[in-house]
């Protein structure tokens, strides 16, 4: 008999199947054993009846510890009053493996327990909707990004420059080099779309930050889309149409891991663009209005303040044109004011902050030169991105979305340790 998954019993109903997994959790009685069972594809309930196996199968069947591995045969049901919509009612149990003492049991364990568990954890029902929710924002980017013409370049992890500030580098050996960890692909993403025009980059970014918090993690993963001949303005259309994307792609896809989230579908229902936008100067205002007086004009907007502003509006909301003084040296300066520069942050709804950050770049040789000095960076090191503004500079602009904060937000998990499947955060490497 072949082995099907439990995502594909819908087209098995009435048929006998078989199906590998793992046992969840389980409840019975001196006459009926209720199994729940997973196996990566999804979970679903086995009925055992004492009656129908007889009292050798169903003995096994009762004696069953969590996480053993096992085949169960049986037939597919509809079962109305599951969100899932089928069971298996069960003929024949083989285990595999037994697990015994599994460590993470129904009971309520502590965030550091389950950090130490991660490799096992992730088996949890939530860990795997949240991972499920990660896949499917990864599979609607490259969708995205495809169907509008962007190329997909994977910028070095190993690099000799930070485009990003030197203060939170992860430093390491290259050969006799000294190297750093990339912070982001910008830059060399930058070149990649002089040469290919609509580019878009995925992958591991990192920050050695001594940040603890629920939005930062020390290993993430990020999205970053570099688009020749496109200005500020259409950058942000851009940014609110794929974001739109993502939550109506998991919104389609992903009903019953939402669910099983407990996420508030309504919240993100109305996700849809255009986003409000809001310059950096209005919220200033606007904080001061809300009693915020800890904050002045120059300053960079803390969670709080960014919860604040998140708060009023049911969308995300786009922060326009930041201080110069807070942003890095490669964003273009406003046309018609010298104290601010053409960038936006994206800051997501119900407290989740900021999951992207963009801008329109320089492309002005003598500018970016001065720029580079004013930050005091290495020049040799920027040697070769000062040249992509030498040789048929063009406008352009590009953004950075983080992969763990928008999974986090998207999903309605707190913490954005739950959407990595293994976090590096500071203190934890392990496991
Ligand atoms: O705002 P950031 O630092 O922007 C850049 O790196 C640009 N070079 C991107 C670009 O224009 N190509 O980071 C972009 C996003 C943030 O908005 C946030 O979502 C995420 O990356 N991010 C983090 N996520 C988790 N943990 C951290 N420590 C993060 N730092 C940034
Ligand atoms: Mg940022």
């Amino acid at each position: 008999m072949k082995t099907i998954t439990i995502k594909e019993m819908a087209d098995h109903v009435g048929e006998e199947v078989r199906i590998g997994g793992w046992l969840a959790n389980k409840r019975s009685s001196g006459k009926i054993a209720f199994l729940q069972l997973r196996d990566g594809s999804g979970f679903v309930q086995g009925v055992v009846v004492k009656d129908v196996v007889g009292e050798e199968i169903f003995q096994t069947a009762r004696g069953i510890t969590q996480e053993t591995s096992l085949y169960v045969t049986g037939e597919v049901v509809v079962d109305e009053r599951s969100s899932f919509g089928y069971e298996l009612q069960i003929n024949d149990v083989k285990v595999i493996k037994e697990a015994v003492d599994y460590p993470i049991t129904p009971k309520n364990h502590g965030t550091e327990f389950l950090m130490d568990n991660r490799h096992l954890w992730l088996r949890s029902r939530k860990q795997h909707a949240v991972m499920k929710i990660r896949n499917e924002i990864i599979r609607a980017t490259y969708e995205f990004f495809h169907m509008n013409g962007f190329t997909k370049i994977d910028p070095p992890i190993l690099t000799g420059s930070s485009p990003e500030g030197t203060s939170d580098l992860f430093e390491t050996k290259y050969f006799d080099e000294d190297a750093y960890l990339s912070q982001s692909g910008q830059l060399y993403m930058e070149a990649a779309a002089m040469a290919l025009g609509k580019v878009f980059s995925f992958g591991p970014t990192f920050r050695a930050e001594k940040s603890s918090t629920r939005r930062h993690l020390i290993e993430f993963w990020m999205i970053e889309p570099e688009m020749a001949f496109v200005e500020h303005e259409e950058s942000l259309e851009i940014q609110e149409q794929y974001v739109t994307h993502l939550v109506q792609s998991v919104l389609q896809n992903c009903p019953l891991e939402l669910e099983r989230l407990d996420r508030d579908l309504s919240k993100l229902e109305k996700i849809k663009a255009p986003f409000p936008r809001i310059s950096y100067d209005e919220a200033i205002e606007f904080l001061h209005e809300q009693g915020f007086d800890d904050i002045k004009w120059g300053d960079d907007f803390g969670a709080p303040h960014e919860t604040a502003i998140a708060e009023h509006h049911d969308m995300p909301v786009f922060i326009v044109n930041y201080p110069i003084g807070i942003k890095p040296f490669y964003m273009q300066p406003h046309p018609e004011r010298d104290d601010v520069v053409l960038c936006a942050d994206l800051i997501a709804p119900e407290g989740y902050g900021e999951v992207i950050g963009g801008s329109e770049r320089i492309y002005d040789y003598e500018l970016m030169k001065q720029r580079i000095k004013e930050h005091n960076l290495d020049e040799d090191a920027y040697e070769w991105y000062l040249e992509l503004s030498k040789y048929g500079a063009v406008p352009h602009s590009g953004f950075g979305l983080g992969l763990e904060r928008t999974v986090a937000w998207i999903s309605g998990v707190e913490h954005v340790r739950e959407t990595s499947p293994f976090p590096r955060l500071l203190n934890r490497l392990y496991p």
